[in-house]
């Protein structure tokens, strides 16, 4: 896959989606001068049609087939705001059209479809990456500066809990592995953001809690080893009602020298071991170091970085090449939960 070849800006744009994210994606897209929507894709017309009226997208066609829309409109990037069931057929046709692709997560339902749409990808020449808004903080930047910095040591152990009880309606109460497959995904990818490390194995256990309003999966448990000997600890429920936690979890890392706690939102604690001697070893508190805040967040964070990557030529974080990595982290979980044995995590 290269970027060598950018197109020239504007860039036109065929969204296809247009359900519940794709405002999110709009709030920031459809402000910038640098990019042109020229098509807007779903099967229901009426909903590119209510976002084409809230958004002023008046130089969008509407249509429900992409295949016709991307021949009648050559644009350059289409932005996948699909369901994930729809992920595969959308960026397939996408990059055969000689687009750039940024896609919702995740990449794919399975891993054999993530590496045929990675190989089309790389055959292409175009960049496909994938949203994953949870890299784009100011606090994970920060948070993952307290590792980088050393202010803990070398890190051996990283926790993450998640604990929320949304009421969505719609494709996920059906789906199967739902935590797992639609919300986990951004979790791992954190995990690997903020400790710089890859996945080696997993062991996890998944479960419907007693009461879920999910069909399958709401819950899940899982042990991962990374490189350099870390282990990773996942804990999540998307059925437990009452003092939630962050959509961005409550994260523990543990270095060799201390401890450093994010809630997922605000507050980043650090203390590190200061004396050597007695029973508990005498601590203090440390700043986190201070990190330039991010010029656009969530969403608009990876938009932003893929439209100038794509104009720079470059890469942007969450191409699909290194994003395969975090899904074969979710597909590995769910193999294991499916055989109740530790899993190779292979990508
Ligand atoms: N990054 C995040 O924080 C975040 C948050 C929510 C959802 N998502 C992801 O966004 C994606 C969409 O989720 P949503 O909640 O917006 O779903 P949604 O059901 O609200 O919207 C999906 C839209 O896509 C349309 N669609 C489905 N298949 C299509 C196809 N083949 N061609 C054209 N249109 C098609 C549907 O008609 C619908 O309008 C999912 O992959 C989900 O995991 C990401």
């Amino acid at each position: 896959m290269t970027t060598d070849d950018p197109s020239p800006v504007p860039f036109r744009v065929v969204l296809a989606g247009c359900g519940g994210i794709t405002r999110a994606w709009l709030n920031h897209a459809a402000e910038r001068t640098d990019l042109d929507f020229v098509g807007l894709v779903d099967l229901f017309p009426e909903n590119a049609a209510k976002v084409q009226e809230q958004f002023g997208l008046s130089n969008a066609r509407i249509g429900i087939d992409l295949d016709q829309m991307l021949s009648e409109t050559r644009p350059d990037i289409v932005f996948d705001c699909t369901i994930p069931a729809a992920h595969k057929s959308i960026v397939l046709t996408a990059l055969a059209h000689g687009c750039h692709v940024l896609g919702e997560k995740p990449l794919a339902e399975s891993m054999a479809d993530a590496q045929e749409m990675l190989a089309a990808a790389q055959a292409s020449g175009k960049t496909y990456a994938v949203i994953q808004n949870r890299r784009y903080l100011d606090n994970i930047v920060r948070f993952r500066e307290v590792i980088r910095a050393g202010q803990i040591g070398p890190l051996t152990t990283l926790n993450a809990d998640f604990y929320l009880a949304p009421h969505f309606g719609g494709f996920r109460d059906e789906m199967e592995h739902v935590l797992l497959i639609d919300m986990a995904i951004h979790s791992f990818d954190q995990a690997r953001y903020i400790a710089d490390a890859d996945p080696v194995s997993v062991y996890c256990h998944e479960w419907n809690p007693a009461g879920s309003w999910y069909a399958h999966g709401a819950s899940a448990q899982c042990i991962f080893e990374m490189t350099n000997g870390l282990v990773f600890n996942y804990r999540g429920s998307w059925c437990a009602e009452g003092l939630q936690t962050a959509w961005a979890c409550d994260w523990r890392a543990i270095g060799q020298k201390g401890t450093a706690r994010w809630d997922g939102e605000d507050e980043i604690q650090v203390a590190a071991v200061v004396g050597n001697e007695g029973f508990f070893h005498e601590t203090e508190r440390l700043d986190p170091p201070a990190t330039p805040p991010l010029e656009f967040t969530s969403h608009a964070g990876v938009i932003n970085e893929f439209v100038e990557s794509l104009k720079a030529g470059r890469l942007p974080q969450t191409v699909c090449t290194d994003n395969i990595k975090s899904l074969a982290m979710v597909h590995a979980a769910i193999e294991s939960a499916e055989s109740a044995r530790k899993v190779a995590v292979e990508f």
